[in-house]
């Protein structure tokens, strides 16, 4: 076999140190990003106590039910934005955030209707979210953060319109079925879809997806993080991700997050219960 010369070697090593140095160079940048984040926390804590503190203050002062209504969405804003606070102050203290057993139906409402008013009106929000979905134990304020974060790529990928489908349902996976998805295992999951209608990854994207900072957004529109944070979320929740997408045909999500409390024989049966009732959605119906 023909050993590869010494100016060959050499540039393979040297092809190796700089490779090495990136990632210290990215390590160095996502420690001085925790830094900062941190004192942006802190900052945004205190800001956002006289803001909590007014609120219940205005309320006996209010007459006009719309305005009751405009105070109502202000205070649970408000309570999501100090959520979020409090997690990035307890990740940087290593707590890595509270869990709690939760039910997921107001989280997605919550998320649709954000879309609904705030996204372009050249883009459908569609819904499908029913009643009957198992519990999780999750992280709510991180849940809240995985979705948005897919709801806004997914409007940054429909430029022209089209249409943003959240669905979650009940899904009892088989090893079979599980083998087919990366990271997969079988048991009962609640599995929350984020469909568009958009471009779809490039394969560029598509080749470097978790890496943070990869974005193929201009400069100031995208800091690439959005889907490695995704990953570490749903990796720390014990649940993985199911993707589909292709240039010009669109991207599907879906997140498995272990079902809570649900014994694999109870599951077995309301899934069989639910496909053949023809009012719940087929379960795992991955379309
Ligand atoms: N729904 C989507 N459709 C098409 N491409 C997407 C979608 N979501 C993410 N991407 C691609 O993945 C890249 C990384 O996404 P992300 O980590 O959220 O960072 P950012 O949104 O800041 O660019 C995006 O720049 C885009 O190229
Ligand atoms: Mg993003």
């Amino acid at each position: 076999m023909p050993q590869p010369d010494n100016s060959q070697q050499d540039r393979r090593t040297s092809k190796m140190v700089d490779r090495r140095y990136d990632q210290v160079l990215r390590l160095e940048r996502l420690e001085n990003m925790g830094l900062l984040a941190t004192r942006v926390a802190h900052d945004l804590n205190n800001m956002l106590a006289p803001i909590k503190m007014a609120i219940p203050m205005l309320r006996p002062a209010l007459n006009d039910a719309a305005a009751r209504n405009l105070l109502d969405s202000l205070e649970t804003t408000m309570g999501r934005a100090t959520a979020l606070v409090r997690q990035i102050l307890e990740y940087a203290d290593g707590a890595g955030g509270q869990f709690q057993l939760v039910p997921i139906q107001d989280l997605l409402e919550e998320i649709a209707l954000f879309a609904t008013e705030t996204f372009p009106p050249n883009i459908r929000i569609e819904e499908q979210i029913p009643m009957d979905l198992w519990q999780v134990n999750a992280n709510l304020s991180q849940i809240h953060q995985v979705l948005l974060n897919l709801c806004v790529n997914a409007r940054d990928a429909m430029v022209h319109g089209g249409t943003l489908s959240l669905r979650a349902e009940n899904c009892l996976l088989n090893a079979a079925m599980a083998a087919e998805i990366e990271g997969g295992r079988a048991g009962p999951f609640l599995v929350l879809q984020i469909d568009d209608t958009g471009t779809g990854f490039s394969p560029a994207a598509m080749a470097k997806m978790w890496e943070p900072f990869m974005t193929t957004k201009k400069a100031g529109k995208g800091s690439g993080l959005g889907l490695s944070t995704i990953r570490d979320i749903i990796v720390h929740h014990q649940g993985f991700i199911q993707l589909r997408t292709a240039p010009g045909k669109g991207t599907s999500f879906r997140i498995h997050l272990p079902a809570a409390g649900i014994p694999k024989a109870k599951a077995a049966i309301e899934v069989v219960k639910a496909k053949r009732s023809l009012v719940s959605s087929t379960p795992c119906n991955r379309s």
